[in-house]
């Protein structure tokens, strides 16, 4: 019994260590703050007591975060932990890691434009729906704009490598929907502050931008239907208009679920009547080649078989091949 509680307690602490690596360079406060749980016995006891997938640092860190009203120092979360346990555990059971972020629209913009127009949107894993605007934010890529339909939501600057197709203006976005395991209403103010927390302290201009994307999305809610996109995918398909080019993506999504489970996705999108965008980590989708590549950018194929761009996760940045390749 020692020893399980022990090995698990080293297991937990080496999550942490792992995670203020990750953090390092990105957010200082982060890798303060998981170093610290990595060596408090207290704060990592209170962590065994949570099912597996609840001890993630995200987690933990942005729960504390919506109790304290701001970020926390290592001082604050041991507080925290001891004061107000019960409150944090309810949240933490409560809530998932969630994030939204708009930017991605500029990596997915210059291969939506180039697909025959009006398009029908579906966004399996829409979360909020803020990636489904794509027509409403304004870009800039490197100096070239691309004016969006709603003046006020937020400009997203992406730097294009290669010959990237921008385009002279935004896609036209017949009709668009959501499908989300747990959508987040953009009227629940609880919902947004949840988003707001899950960005890491120290990451620059995100947390205005999704602030602005928010407000954009408050002007004209985009719809997010609770569904998996296992099993709720092809009704949803099937209410999208005629006449408009029907298209399924998905940005951070499919790297949640098993080998076999994309296996099933991508068999479900040979069935439909629907171009097919993914937006993941190198080799999530088994088809999609990988390009040769730095560090850690996505790929963004195209029908589970084609590499169209690689792409910066976040959407600082998307590179199309040239002529010799990449
Ligand atoms: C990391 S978020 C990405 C959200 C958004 N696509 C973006 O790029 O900002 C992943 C989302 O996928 C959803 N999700 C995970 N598995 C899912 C499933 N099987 N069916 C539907 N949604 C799922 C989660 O609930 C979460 O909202």
């Amino acid at each position: 019994m020692w020893m399980h509680g022990h090995n698990l307690a080293a297991e937990v602490a080496e999550n942490y260590r792992d995670f203020a690596a990750e953090a390092r360079g990105r957010s200082r406060n982060y890798e303060v703050l998981a170093a610290a749980v990595a060596d408090d016995p207290d704060i990592l006891g209170y962590l065994e007591t949570l099912p597996r997938p609840k001890r993630q640092p995200n987690l933990l860190f942005a729960a504390a975060r919506t109790l304290h009203g701001g970020p926390v120092d290592a001082g604050q979360l041991r507080d925290l932990v001891r004061d107000r346990r019960d409150d944090l555990r309810e949240l933490m059971l409560t809530r998932r890691t969630q994030t939204n972020e708009p930017a991605r629209c500029a990596t997915l913009l210059p291969a939506l434009a180039r697909l025959p127009q009006p398009l029908a949107l579906i966004e399996v894993g829409a979360s909020a729906g803020l990636t489904l605007l794509v027509d409403r934010y304004s870009y800039d890529f490197a100096g070239v704009q691309v004016a969006g339909l709603d003046p006020l939501a937020p400009t997203l600057r992406c730097e294009p490598l290669g010959p990237v197709p921008i385009p002279d203006r935004v896609p036209e976005i017949a009709w668009r929907a959501g499908l989300d395991l747990n959508p987040l209403d953009v009227a629940s103010q609880a919902d947004m502050d949840w988003l707001a927390c899950m960005v890491w302290p120290g990451e620059g201009d995100r947390e205005q931008r999704l602030a602005d994307a928010i407000a954009a999305a408050r002007r004209d809610p985009p719809v997010v239907r609770r569904g998996d996109l296992l099993t709720d995918l092809p009704d949803l398909a099937a209410a999208a208009p005629a006449g408009a080019t029907l298209v399924v993506y998905h940005t951070a999504v499919l790297a949640y679920l098993t080998p076999d489970e994309r296996d099933r996705f991508a068999a479900i999108m040979r069935g439909l009547p629907a171009v097919w965008l993914s937006n993941e980590g190198p080799g999530v989708i088994s088809g999609v080649p990988v390009p040769p590549h730095d560090g850690s950018p996505f790929v963004l194929g195209r029908d589970g078989s084609t590499a169209v761009a690689l792409t910066d996760s976040h959407g600082a940045w998307v590179r199309w091949p040239g002529p010799d390749g990449w």
